[in-house]
């Protein structure tokens, strides 16, 4: 059995692993379905709740099966996965290619086909697979491909989330082993600095994502506001602020990246989920053709950097960003797009932030953009 567009455009949910780390719970992840649901989420494009870290029990069980904490999960997962399942979503949990999770707590090295059956059971469709504890004489790219086997043949359709931090150049060889995405980058931590450097990480990696196997340059902080229960994270680090989260979220959308929220959704700003809910931004981020965004020359892209994605409609996505610390004006020669203007070709701007028509434009676009700031446009290709 097997799902036709499974992962065809880059999956949206949220996880619980920027935020709460190991202080998990059934409650929690029953609200957060609930939040889901009743923020507008889950309307926006949002699917999976995922529990990532620290679920289980430190041993698995006499027949060597993988067991939920009782105390965090007192009914079990299939209670939780029904939960998340009668509000109409989609439940992921996690594991790890080595002896134990990157916390401590056993791992599905040498028990994939196991622990795939046990998922199944419970009503799993989404595994994020990590990558600590690898025997160091294992191959990753032949343990992901072990677990991709076992979840095709666990009699569930299960999306594979793998999670190697870009190890072993795994944009090579990740799309053969079935993943639907695959963690890129280190752990994002809930600052500007960290964001930037995580896409500047993948900007030439573009080539290697597209539908079905997405480049994950990890989960969000959008909205975090350093509410992490984790100093690595965030909780020491002050968050980022609004106009920060917005373009990061802008950033992760035109990069074709899943869209898995780390953030408290039971306690969002007004801010927070129009960020999270822009349905002009989520659909350059769910086009289906999911082609890579490219540079257009003229400024430093270290600091202003303006990104194109050719969406499947003729339209193109723009987005301009201030990565530096200065305002700056940032010049969009239409030229440099494939626009010519000499041929009566121009472009019609729509802000998507904003939400307003700026009208027509030949030859170039030029906008002043604060610090760390973006303009995102959808800009339709028209004529004479
Ligand atoms: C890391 C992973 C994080 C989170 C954490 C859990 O390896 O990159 O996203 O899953 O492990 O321990």
């Amino acid at each position: 059995m097997h799902e036709k567009f499974l992962g065809m455009t880059p999956p949206m949910g949220w996880n619980s692993w920027n935020t709460f780390t190991h202080a998990i719970n059934e409650d929690l992840i029953k609200e957060t379905a609930d939040a889901m649901v009743s923020s507008g989420l889950k309307d926006a494009g949002y699917e999976y709740v995922v529990i990532d870290d620290c679920w289980s029990l430190r041993q698995r069980n006499g027949k060597g099966e993988l067991v939920p904490d009782p105390e965090k999960f007192p009914h079990g997962m299939k209670a939780v996965a029904d939960y998340v399942h009668s509000k109409g979503l989609k439940f992921g949990m996690y594991s790890c290619d080595g002896t134990h999770t990157c916390a401590g707590y056993p791992g599905s090295f040498e028990h994939e086909f196991q622990d795939a059956a046990t998922f199944a059971s419970w009503g799993v469709d989404y595994l994020k697979y990590d990558n600590c504890y690898k025997p160091g004489h294992m191959d990753g790219e032949m343990l992901y491909k072990r677990m991709n086997l076992a979840l095709r043949n666990c009699g569930r359709d299960i999306l594979f989330s793998a999670c190697n931090w870009g190890h072993e150049d795994v944009w090579s060889w990740i799309q053969g082993s079935g993943a639907q995405m695959f963690r890129s980058t280190g752990d994002i931590q809930d600052s500007w600095e960290s964001i930037k450097t995580l896409f500047l990480s993948q900007l030439d990696k573009t080539p290697y994502s597209g539908p079905f196997c997405h480049n994950d340059i990890d989960m969000l902080v959008v909205g975090m506001h350093g509410g992490s229960n984790n100093d690595f994270i965030g909780s020491k680090l002050g968050g980022c602020t609004d106009v920060e989260y917005r373009t990061h979220f802008s950033l992760w959308a035109l990069m074709n990246s899943p869209l898995i929220i780390g953030c408290d959704i039971r306690k969002m700003t007004d801010y927070t989920k129009e960020t999270l809910m822009n349905p002009d931004v989520i659909a350059i981020n769910q086009d289906i053709e999911c082609r890579g965004p490219y540079i257009v020359p003229g400024h430093d892209p270290a600091v202003l950097m303006s990104l194109v994605k050719p969406m499947s409609d003729g339209s193109l996505a723009i987005g301009m960003f201030n990565l530096g610390d200065k305002k700056a004006e940032i010049n969009l020669p239409f030229w440099d797009m494939g626009i010519p203007a000499a041929a009566g070709v121009g472009l019609e701007m729509y802000n998507c932030w904003t939400r307003e028509n700026e009208g027509r434009f030949t030859e170039r676009y030029a906008a002043v953009v604060e610090p760390h700031d973006c303009r995102v446009f959808r800009a339709k290709v028209v004529m004479g």
